[in-house]
């Protein structure tokens, strides 16, 4: 079979791994697209061209027949390249002396790894199980001159290491393209139905299983609706944990001025005000503090909410009250890609731990505190979605919950009191009770 053959059978997408010289290749997308079948045509071409060394690699091969060895043969048996010979553990070509080797990354150290310096191009499959770790050894290896490393993969997750490093934000030598089924002549039609179906069925997984898009982290949500209707639930009657107030104030069009009172486990109503003028704001939250006398109040200090701290500083509610920039760093800096993200998950946590917790029932809260997305950075820390795409989804700005997560901004410590336990006495179990409870 003459190689004019089999190049006309692959898909234009894929001309570039024949016709182009690129660092790395980096062909990503969804099932079907043809990604596995091009690069073992192209390699298979190439190989009959010149004598090269060709590794396929992947995170793990426990057997060469977790490799793309197998479907090599088949290619070659399919087009009767009877110039390659197979072996045990490698294809060789007799005319040329091109050899191909298959290896899993991970058991590879930095002794094994050198008898990949030879190497001319480089096949990682399922680019999205590499890790790190794996590309920091395997890069500086293939150092030939004129080497190629060529990734196929299905992403996995936003944050898969090799999308990060390499495609995310793709240097002047990289060629980053994307392949789905429908770019894929030789799709079988069984494929085809298959998505189809998908599509109609479960857009989400289409999305993700045929169109090649990261899956949404974590079944997407932050927050369950099941925590927030658990937590509706009345279970606490009383709490002497100090009081605490999340505020977040109005901005512009018809946001609302939302407090939020939270004792410990026990997040006990909101407050709602229409005003939007930060004296307005001021004088209401410092009538709040006379009233309830609370330990500290967290406000929002973006827009006009720095307004309302600066007048209530001023008027010498500086311990009292905190003033928190959502876009600011986090303090767990290496886990939160901001003070939102941040405060947000410690809610989270709030909710979902076993010990009894308590919101008033409120429909609208459960629909604030269950519409943000999860996301992950670049560093893998985790950052929500926009603000933005919460309000669209939404059709509001989630401001009871940002209320509420305000509450979380720090943990506040009730230092004053001594606590007794029991009657008058100290009863083990309480103890207990008490080294048990959340720092929230
Ligand atoms: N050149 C080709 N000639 C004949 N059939 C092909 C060719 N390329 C692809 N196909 C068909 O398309 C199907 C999908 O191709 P392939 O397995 O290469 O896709 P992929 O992008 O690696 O996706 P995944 O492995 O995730 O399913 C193959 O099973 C095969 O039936
Ligand atoms: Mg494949």
């Amino acid at each position: 079979m003459n190689n004019q053959t089999i190049i006309a059978r692959i898909p234009r997408a894929f001309a570039p791994l024949l016709t182009e010289h690129w660092r790395i290749k980096f062909y990503y997308g969804g099932r079907g697209g043809g990604k596995s079948y091009a690069f073992a045509d192209s390699l298979l071409i190439k190989g009959r061209m010149q004598k090269l060394v060709i590794a396929c690699l992947r995170e793990v091969q426990d057997s060469i027949k977790d490799s793309v060895y197998r479907l090599l043969c088949d290619r070659i048996a399919f087009y009767q390249l009877n110039d390659y010979q197979i072996r045990e553990t490698k294809i060789e070509n007799k005319i040329t002396g091109t050899q191909f080797i298959f290896k899993g990354l991970r058991d590879q150290d930095i002794q094994k790894i050198k008898s990949l310096e030879g190497v001319d191009i480089a096949w990682i499959e399922e680019g999205q199980s590499i890790s790190k770790k794996s590309w920091d050894i395997l890069s500086p290896t293939i150092r030939k001159d004129g080497s190629e490393i060529w990734i196929s993969m299905n992403r996995e997750e936003e944050n898969d290491p090799l999308w990060i490093l390499l495609a995310a934000a793709p240097d002047e030598r990289t060629l980053v393209r994307r392949v789905n089924y429908d770019d894929n002549p030789f799709c079988p039609e069984e494929l085809k139905l298959q998505a189809e179906k998908c599509r109609k069925e479960a857009p989400d997984d289409y999305m993700h299983i045929w169109l090649g898009q990261p899956l949404v982290q974590g079944a997407a949500k932050l927050i369950a609706p099941q925590m927030v209707r658990r937590a509706f639930e009345a279970k606490i009657s009383s709490t002497d944990s100090p009081l605490i107030i999340g505020l977040d104030i109005a901005r512009f069009g018809d946001d609302r001025t939302v407090f939020c009172f939270r004792r410990g486990r026990w997040c006990l109503k909101f407050e709602t005000l229409n005003k939007q003028d930060i004296v307005s704001i001021a004088n209401y939250c410092q009538g709040i503090i006379a009233d309830y006398a609370p330990a500290r109040i967290f406000l929002d200090a973006g827009g006009v909410g720095g307004g309302v701290y600066d007048i209530l500083a001023s008027r010498g509610f500086r311990d009292i009250i905190r003033a928190v920039n959502f876009g600011a760093k986090a303090i767990l800096e290496e886990r939160y890609a901001n003070r939102r993200a941040e405060m947000w998950n410690n809610a989270a946590v709030w909710l979902n731990q076993e010990l009894p917790v308590q919101l008033p029932p409120d429909e609208d809260l459960l629909n604030e505190l269950c519409s943000v997305n999860k996301k992950y950075d670049a560093r893998g820390r985790l950052l929500l979605e926009s603000k933005e795409d919460v309000k669209k989804r939404l059709g509001r700005s989630p401001d009871k919950a940002d209320a509420f997560v305000l509450t979380f901004a720090e943990p506040v410590y009730d230092l004053g009191k001594t606590k007794t336990f029991g009657r008058g006495h100290v009863v083990i179990e309480d103890m207990f009770a008490e080294v048990g409870e959340s720092k929230w």
